[in-house]
């Protein structure tokens, strides 16, 4: 009987790994790294960098918890890789306070008990900001529609509707720079989608 080395064969049979050096800003800060090509942002974010406020839920692209901000846009960092995202503007959760301020909406997740476990917590405030700035928060629906790629396990939707509408109704800045990715949604939201 043919008795194989599943290590030696594992590493004979693998594909060379290639690293590239890899430039991120993020929050405003610029980070160079190693790292190999198919290294996820997720990943370069929790594991290179140790920026855990960004969540491992499925690392499937299906539960929002990795949720942060490219060029103000709200992505999957579980489904993007880190080397895309070079030259672009990150934002993740550890961005969000100004001056010992929270961000309005993380104000707001906090009144309104927008959480039990808080795992989720990370991944819906970006994607709530992100969401805000596309100009699709007309009503509760249609905050339930765009906020339904985030994933609450603890079921604490009604509260997280809540917050976001009471963080609007408080007032939110603009992006500053808006990108032109995010107008065309915002345009795409149609009337009343501009804020
Ligand atoms: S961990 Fe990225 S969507 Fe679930
Ligand atoms: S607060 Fe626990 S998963 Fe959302």
């Amino acid at each position: 009987m043919l008795e194989v080395d599943q290590d030696r064969a594992r590493s004979e049979t693998a594909e060379p790994q290639r690293a590239f050096e890899i430039s991120l800003r993020i929050n405003d800060v610029e980070y160079r790294l190693v790292a190999d090509a198919r290294t996820t942002l997720l990943d370069a974010l929790r594991d290179r960098l140790h920026m855990t406020g960004t969540k491992k839920g499925c690392g499937l692209g299906q539960c929002g918890a990795c949720t942060v901000l490219v060029d103000g846009r709200r992505i999957v960092s579980c489904l993007t890789l880190a080397v895309m995202s070079e030259g672009k503007a990150i934002t993740t959760i550890e961005g969000l306070s100004q001056d010992g301020h929270l961000h309005p909406v993380q104000q707001a997740f906090i009144d309104h008990d927008g959480f039990q476990c808080g795992y989720c917590t990370p991944g819906q405030i970006m994607s709530a900001i992100g969401m805000i700035a596309e100009g699709r928060t007309r009503s509760a629906d249609e905050i339930r529609e765009n906020m339904s790629g985030n994933i609450c396990r603890c079921g604490a939707y009604t509260n997280i509707v809540d917050a976001i509408q009471d963080a609007i109704s408080r007032g939110i800045d603009p992006p500053e720079a808006m990108t032109e990715a995010v107008q065309a949604i915002r345009a795409d939201a149609g009337p009343g989608g501009e804020r």
